[in-house]
């Protein structure tokens, strides 16, 4: 074949996706204005966390950025605030690679803040090395998965004084590769699994939760965002450069479109029904086969607890669940 007829195949395929993507990407319907309401989006200075903090602060929410780098925060507030006139975009610093300064943010919340109505736990990353934090947790497992949880447990009492609130958990389709127990909840599994693993891992978290908080009006969803054209393909070696400059402006969906089922979760009246289930192109599907372990989930849910010290605030969850 020519190389005429590759370049013109090329096109023709990256076309075909892209009008297949535009026709099968459904859209938060929802005009839900947000004055008077709270919302941390963590990893919120780049990717989705930015698009769907963006869109937060159009609709007048106060936005909490809750990111690792400081200049990339600030550069996003500034941005989001000269976009959208709303001044009340604020950066606080997080790195969700440290149990410590997740225990610092949340202390700082509690005490500063009068109330959180959604909570995006959305910080994460494609691939990692082999290692472990000063926590004595994998990289990966803790930045996508462990820090998340942390968080939201230690936010639980603010989300609760301020019901209805919601938790997303932003997952991943490739949470059905997983392979994860007990034994390597806190290993390197591997490039293709340890990814997957973390977003399994969020999936039984938000089944959990939901389970634990049903007597409250506090409600919680994972999700699958789409394949989007972000920063999230940089750390994966060699393909990593190569899919972000070649192929994800081609093939994958944009921010404004990958951010629609996150806003469909955290804003769409009456979803309550459905706490604790996972949803894709803004609607519930059904649990992937990796996550219907209900054992398993127990199992993930008291090693995680163990392993991040926060046995203490998951009893009092379950003592309240069972009033
Ligand atoms: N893009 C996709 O196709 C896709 C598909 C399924 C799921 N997701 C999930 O969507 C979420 C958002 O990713 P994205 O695609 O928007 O990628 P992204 O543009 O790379 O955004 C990831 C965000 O997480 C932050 N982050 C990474 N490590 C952190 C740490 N240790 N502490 C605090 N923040 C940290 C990043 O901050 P820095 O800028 O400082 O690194 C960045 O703000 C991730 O959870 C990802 O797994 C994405």
């Amino acid at each position: 074949m020519s190389l005429l007829a590759y370049l013109s195949s090329f096109v023709l395929i990256a076309l075909a996706i892209k009008v297949y993507l535009k026709v099968t990407t459904r859209w938060c319907q929802n005009k839900v204005c947000l004055v008077g309401k709270t919302v941390v989006v963590t990893g919120a200075n780049s990717g989705l966390g930015y698009e769907v903090s963006l869109e937060f602060a159009k609709r007048g929410a106060r936005v909490i950025l809750a990111c690792r780098n400081e200049d990339k925060a600030k550069q996003a507030r500034d941005q989001i605030i000269s976009e959208t006139q709303n001044p009340n975009v604020v950066v606080k610093l997080v790195n969700m690679a440290s149990l410590a300064s997740i225990r610092n943010f949340a202390s700082d919340i509690l005490k500063s803040e009068k109330r959180l109505d959604i909570l995006i736990n959305n910080a994460g990353t494609g691939i990692l090395r082999n290692e472990f934090t000063e926590d004595g947790l994998q990289v990966l497992m803790q930045v996508n998965y462990f820090g998340s949880v942390l968080l939201t447990m230690l936010l639980m009492d603010l989300l609760e004084k301020s019901s209805p609130s919601r938790i997303i958990n932003v997952s991943s389709i490739l949470a059905k590769q997983a392979n994860l127990t007990k034994g390597n909840l806190n290993t390197y599994t591997g490039m293709s699994v340890c990814y997957p693993n973390s977003k399994l891992g969020l999936i039984l978290f938000t089944m959990k939760l939901a389970k634990l908080l049903k007597t409250s009006s506090v409600s919680v969803y994972s999700l699958h965002p789409g394949v989007i054209d972000t920063n999230i393909f940089n750390n994966v070696p060699i393909v990593g450069s190569i899919i972000t400059q070649y192929f994800a402006k081609y093939f994958f969906k944009t921010v404004e479109e990958g951010i629609q089922t996150i806003l469909h979760t955290a804003l769409t009246p009456g979803l309550e029904i459905y706490s604790g289930k996972h949803f894709e192109e803004c609607d519930v599907v059904e649990t992937y086969k990796t996550a219907r372990d209900l054992e398993l989930m127990e199992t993930i849910w008291k090693e995680t607890m163990r392993l991040i010290k926060c046995e203490e605030i998951s009893e009092k969850l379950q003592l309240d669940a069972k009033r």
